[in-house]
């Protein structure tokens, strides 16, 4: 393809500094970005921009930006293989932002539901940012010509809009963006709260008991499950009308890769109770040496930012080119 610096097809996918790092996050989206990095060049952003679209702490937002990214990296995300680097460090994120938001309509962003459910908690802040959030993301996704965008459920109608986005421009001018497919895995694409098994586990959940993180200790993570609301029943069942059940399935198979079906072949009549303990003990398991090389990485602040450099450096050389070229088909005039 025309300006494209690496062969291999290009992933690209991130995650808002906000709240925690829940396991709904790690299944929905990071175990595949795992899977998938041997086989594309993968750029992972911390989409710290997008979080400023709800108001934030200043001395907290940098830490938790920060060990977001050490978390990227203690599960397994290779900045030898892939490219990870902070949104904000590349500035033509926001350059290619606003000139994509003249390609976008104000009807296309109102009926985002993303943007209707934000816009309904945060009524004293309903800001542009949070309106033009859908392009932001178009912005990140185009800048690097991305084929595959590795996503949970939820953010399936954003991608919608990226695609409409690059389908627009390309027709306007000529073929400029790669046309992004989304990703979404059939199983584990939404995780639902431990507490309100019908609603999506959500990273900043304000009941602590609703979301686990992947750093959580073992203690904490296990009186979590023990107290996650299933039904009253005592069968252990796949089944839409048991969706405590059915959720602490999902997250059991994705922690152990056995199939559910397997699952409730062994738990089908031993108790909510062993099932539960079970499961938690599943993710305790799972995330025990990445909780490990967490607290080894947030040891090391002078890597972590060496890391962060460098892949602010990889990401700009590529997005540097894609902006260059809307610049050109557009008509702004080059400086030469
Ligand atoms: P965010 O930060 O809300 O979520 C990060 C990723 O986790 C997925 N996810 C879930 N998957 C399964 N079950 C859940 N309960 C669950 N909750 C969240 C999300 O679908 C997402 O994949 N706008 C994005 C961040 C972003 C982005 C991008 C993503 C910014 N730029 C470019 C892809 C490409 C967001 O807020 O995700």
């Amino acid at each position: 393809m025309e300006n494209q610096p690496i062969n291999k097809p290009i992933i690209y996918s991130g995650i808002q500094p906000t709240g925690i790092i829940t396991i709904g996050n790690y299944i929905g989206a990071i175990s595949n970005w795992l899977k998938l990095q041997d086989d594309y060049n993968s750029i992972y952003g911390i989409a710290d921009l997008h979080a400023l679209t709800v108001r934030q702490n200043p001395a907290e937002f940098r830490a938790r930006a920060m060990s977001f990214f050490a978390q990227y990296l203690a599960c397994g995300l290779d900045p030898a293989k892939s490219i990870i680097y902070f949104q904000s460090h590349v500035k033509e994120h926001t350059e290619l932002a606003w000139i994509l938001n003249c390609y976008t309509y104000i009807g296309e962003m109102t009926r985002m539901t993303q943007f209707k459910d934000k816009s309904a908690k945060h009524q004293d802040n309903i800001n542009m940012g949070l309106l033009d959030y859908p392009v932001l993301m178009a912005a990140d996704i185009l800048l690097y010509q991305t084929a595959l965008v590795p996503v949970g459920a939820d953010q399936k109608q954003h991608l919608e809009i990226a695609r409409d986005i690059a389908n627009r421009f390309n027709n306007i001018y000529s073929p400029t963006f790669v046309v992004p497919e989304g990703y979404i895995a059939k199983q584990g694409a939404k995780i639902y709260s431990l507490q309100d098994p019908t609603s999506k586990m959500s990273k900043s959940d304000p009941d602590a008991n609703a979301a686990v993180s992947i750093i959580e200790d073992a203690d904490s993570i296990m009186r979590k499950f023990k107290r996650a609301v299933t039904d009253c029943e005592t069968v252990v069942e796949y089944r839409e009308d048991k969706p405590g059940v059915s959720n602490l399935l999902t997250i059991f198979s994705e922690m152990t890769g056995r199939t559910i079906e397997d699952i409730v072949n062994e738990y089908h009549d031993k108790g909510y109770a062993t099932f539960k303990q079970a499961v938690g003990e599943s993710v305790v398991e799972r995330f025990r040496p990445i909780r490990e090389e967490y607290n080894r990485l947030m040891n090391d602040k002078g890597y972590l930012m060496s890391v962060a450099k460098e892949g602010a450096e990889k990401a700009q050389r590529i997005a540097y080119k894609t902006i260059a070229k809307v610049k050109r088909k557009i008509g702004l005039t080059e400086l030469k």
